[in-house]
């Protein structure tokens, strides 16, 4: 049997202490889904997540967008983004062919979730499962994160994630600066267009691209802000499965987070 991970314990107290404080804000149907199968923790996330109707990029990939005009460059080198709509943007990013990334790419992973989601995730590119499906976060790293997601007592469909890049960098080499810049205006505008109350940044690439700051060991857990839109930066969950131990940081990270968004537990009074 797989190890227990430190997130799977306190999704396990989580449901356990629900019973004692009756106005906790856990979703029932997230407890009993997850703990359906509780030997293959994943997996009733991953059923959960193969039924859902949500995933926009999937659905979005397989649309052709022919009413869409390709990305244009204004003189500055940069993507005119600032009027379209989500399922405009991420009809322009499938066809993008801005920077390099994009000769050896399989899928564009434009980012998936619910379009007003108020808490937002952003990873530093996709890997070799997610340039597959074409979508974010659904390797090991992704497994780790669905548990961070449902620890904070939400589902994955709740949130939105996205990445600095769209496109896999080659042998999951970080993305390199004009990459980074090629692709922000993408992420900006999904920023501006999701407008989350918070965003968790996951490690040191997307810290530094979106935020321009170095030094993720010491912001870790930090608040920053974004555009007036709260910031965490935490440790990326790939980093997680190196570093388990690293795993209690992150928590008390989202901790944070959770306490800002009012998932904390409440007494009875
Ligand atoms: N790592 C990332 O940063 N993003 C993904 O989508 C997957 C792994």
């Amino acid at each position: 049997m797989a190890e227990k991970c430190f997130f799977d314990e306190i999704i396990e107290c989580l449901d356990t202490q629900k019973d004692k404080h009756k106005t906790i804000f856990v979703q029932h149907e997230t407890i009993r889904e997850f703990f359906a199968e509780k030997a293959a923790v994943s997996k009733p996330v991953q059923e959960k997540l193969s039924s859902q109707p949500i995933p926009e990029q999937r659905k979005m990939s397989a649309v052709p967008a022919p009413s869409i005009k390709p990305p244009t460059a204004s003189p500055a080198g940069k993507i005119a983004v600032e009027n379209l709509s989500l399922n405009e943007l991420r009809a322009v990013a499938l066809n993008c062919h801005l920077c390099k990334l994009h000769s050896k790419r399989n899928t564009v992973v434009f980012g998936e979730g619910n379009p007003q989601a108020e808490l937002m995730f952003i990873g530093e590119g996709p890997g070799m499962e997610e340039d597959m499906q074409g979508r974010p976060f659904v390797g090991a790293a992704g497994q780790l994160l669905d548990k961070m997601i449902i620890a904070m007592q939400y589902t994955r469909e709740e949130v939105y994630i996205a990445n600095i890049v769209k496109c896999r960098p080659p042998n999951n080499r970080n993305p390199e600066e004009d990459e980074a810049a090629q692709c922000l205006p993408y992420l900006k505008r999904q920023i501006e267009l999701v407008s989350p109350k918070v965003i968790v940044l996951l490690g040191a690439i997307p810290l530094l691209r979106l935020l321009g700051k170095t030094g993720i060991m010491k912001l870790r857990g930090q608040w920053d802000e974004y555009n007036g839109i709260k910031v965490m930066p935490t440790f990326h969950p790939a980093f997680l499965l190196r570093s388990p131990e690293a795993k209690k940081d992150v928590w008390r990270d989202l901790q944070q987070v959770m306490k800002f968004l009012g998932k904390v537990y409440k007494k009875d009074n």
